[in-house]
């Protein structure tokens, strides 16, 4: 059985569609949902389905085995990135090799980098005046948004969009994509 750990900041939406697709998956099941953040609402989806959570602190996260050996004594095999808002520190690159994926909510390498997350990014896309934007699922490496690209889609912007309305649909986008595209990095 694959196991995946989900790691997440904030509302949680992508979590819930990959805790949906993988209930009952014969080959791959969700072990653990972590945040950063106490607050985050993905920690109360993952509650609601039964899946083990833990929050960490950037020292546990970044300076020590903490979060490597947690992950470990659960027999973690995938890492997750689902709106999780902080660098992946090398320590579990390495350890988890080409095992690392993000969805990132805009067509890479535009609109990428440190500080490019939520709103922010939909936010940046209305003022450049794009009339396409969409979703990347890549790779994670020691860089913000720069690993191999596994997948893109497309969706159109309104003149008349709000960043709220391009966040709207890009959510739609993502919950359609990143549990197949997960299953096929995993299963190939
Ligand atoms: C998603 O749109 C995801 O692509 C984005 O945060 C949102 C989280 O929503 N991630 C980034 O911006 C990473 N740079 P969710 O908490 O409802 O899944």
């Amino acid at each position: 059985m694959h196991q995946l750990a989900i790691f997440a900041s904030g509302n949680g939406t992508n979590a819930e569609a990959l805790f949906n697709y993988f209930k009952n998956h014969a080959q791959v099941r969700v072990a653990a949902l972590l945040s950063n953040n106490p607050d985050a609402f993905a920690l109360q989806r993952a509650n609601n389905h039964g899946i083990e959570t833990r929050v960490f602190d950037k020292k546990q996260f970044r300076e020590s085995d903490d979060v490597l050996i947690w992950l470990r004594d659960r027999g973690v095999t995938h890492l997750v990135l689902a709106g999780f808002l902080w660098l992946v520190p090398p320590r579990l690159i390495q350890a988890f090799p080409d095992r690392i994926i993000n969805i990132h909510p805009a067509l890479l390498p535009k609109f990428g980098g440190k500080g490019m997350f939520g709103m922010h990014v939909h936010e940046a896309v209305k003022k450049s005046g794009e009339d396409t934007t969409g979703i990347t699922i890549h790779l994670v490496n020691e860089r913000y948004d720069e690993g191999q690209i596994l997948f893109q889609a497309a969706c159109p912007v309104l003149t008349t969009d709000t960043a709220h309305e391009i966040a709207g649909r890009i959510h739609t986008l993502e919950q359609a994509h990143y549990p197949h595209v997960v299953e096929k990095w995993i299963l190939g």
